[in-house]
């Protein structure tokens, strides 16, 4: 039940701190190391490559896991549209491991990749909300998101869930493989619930931005690079698909090879940046839209911030960003799509799960 909330989409976007302490203590034994299923384990370590399926949120979660799996675990990863890959198959590799990732583990695209998959021999783990679902119940290994009940069409808490138990696959892998690890990756998630309950708590600010943004506009650009890349295209789903306002995310080096033609004056860009590496070209970018009349806002975090940034997120470890700079673009979609009286938790033209290919 939606209780105070109006919506159930803020709700489930205040649900987040929860959620991942939620999952910490799902993933974690009593001696505060990472628990997971052991088949699943030997099934990745088997793998000389994965691939991950999905659609939509769910796929924008995929590629901030493949960064995860890469970087921490040290196989590579490819991240698969599920729509595209069930008749456009790439060369596999000789040991694939394939993951869906689906909130609702009802998704027809995902389902049908999965069904010829399985035919070929291939082994499947699905990471989805809920256990029973078809995707769980065909595949061979499930995973968890613990986000309890997600009932707005806008996927939120689902993200970020998704996004907490790929990292906790991958350090479970690289534990396992004596990778070494600088950090302690339940701490690190517990830094990040922390944050994003501070997020939570300063709507007031986000529903300005998102006011002073959105209110009269056709169309946003959001920008980012590297993990932030990945970001600003969940942040363009959520704004579309909740206020019919035409935005996409783009990398911010791309900008100038086509899409810079469609800055106007007072055309909105919002800026992710939140990696050390790439902090100065895409301030860079921001200027390069801003000298062509683009109304500019900057979202940084503390330790890479300028004074004219908009919001200032609070530190996290570097790989976890995306979890906390999506909670800011998760309330701007949310703001818009109210303040355009648009209907937040039902958006016209589409349904919680897609079960038609
Ligand atoms: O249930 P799934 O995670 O498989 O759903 C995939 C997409 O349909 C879903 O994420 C969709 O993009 C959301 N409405 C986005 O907010």
């Amino acid at each position: 039940e939606k209780g105070t909330y109006d919506h159930f989409m803020l709700k489930e976007i205040d649900e987040q701190p929860f959620v991942i302490r939620k999952i910490i203590q799902e993933y974690q034994d009593e001696n505060d190391n990472i628990k997971l299923d052991p088949a699943v384990r030997q099934a990745m370590m088997r793998s000389d490559r994965i691939y991950i399926i999905a659609a939509g949120t769910s796929y924008n979660a995929g590629l901030v896991g493949k960064q995860f799996i890469e970087k921490i675990a040290d196989i590579p990863v490819e991240v698969h549209i599920a729509s595209e890959f069930s008749y456009n198959m790439p060369l596999l590799s000789k040991k694939p491991l394939f993951i869906f990732i689906s909130q609702s583990g009802e998704t027809a695209d995902s389902r049908s990749v999965l069904v010829r998959i399985k035919d070929l021999g291939h082994p499947a783990l699905t990471i989805t909300n809920v256990p029973g679902s078809t995707l769980s119940r065909e595949a061979d290994y499930t995973l968890r998101l613990h986000a309890g009940p997600e009932i707005a069409v806008a996927s939120t808490k689902a993200y970020t869930a998704q996004i907490a138990v790929l990292f906790i696959l991958a350090v479970d892998i690289a534990q396992a493989k004596k990778l070494n690890l600088d950090f302690d990756p339940l701490q690190e998630l517990g830094i990040v619930s922390s944050v994003m309950e501070s997020l939570t708590d300063q709507k007031e600010e986000y529903e300005k931005i998102a006011k002073e943004f959105f209110t009269d506009t056709r169309n946003a650009f959001f920008i980012g690079r590297g993990v932030d890349y990945f970001v600003v295209q969940e942040a363009a789903l959520k704004l579309k698909e909740i206020s019919y306002i035409q935005a996409e995310g783009f990398a911010g080096g791309e900008l100038k090879h086509g899409t810079i033609a469609l800055i106007e004056e007072g055309t909105p860009v919002i800026a992710i940046s939140t990696q050390e590496n790439v902090n100065y070209s895409i301030r860079g970018n921001v200027q390069e839209v801003a000298a062509r009349g683009a109304k500019t806002c900057i979202l940084s975090i503390k330790g890479l911030e300028q004074d004219s940034d908009t919001v200032v997120l609070p530190h996290v470890h570097e790989l976890l960003t995306p979890l906390i700079s999506v909670v800011p673009m998760q309330l701007l979609a949310y703001y818009a799509a109210l303040h355009r009286d648009c209907d937040v938790d039902k958006p016209r033209n589409l349904a919680k799960s897609v079960t038609v290919e």
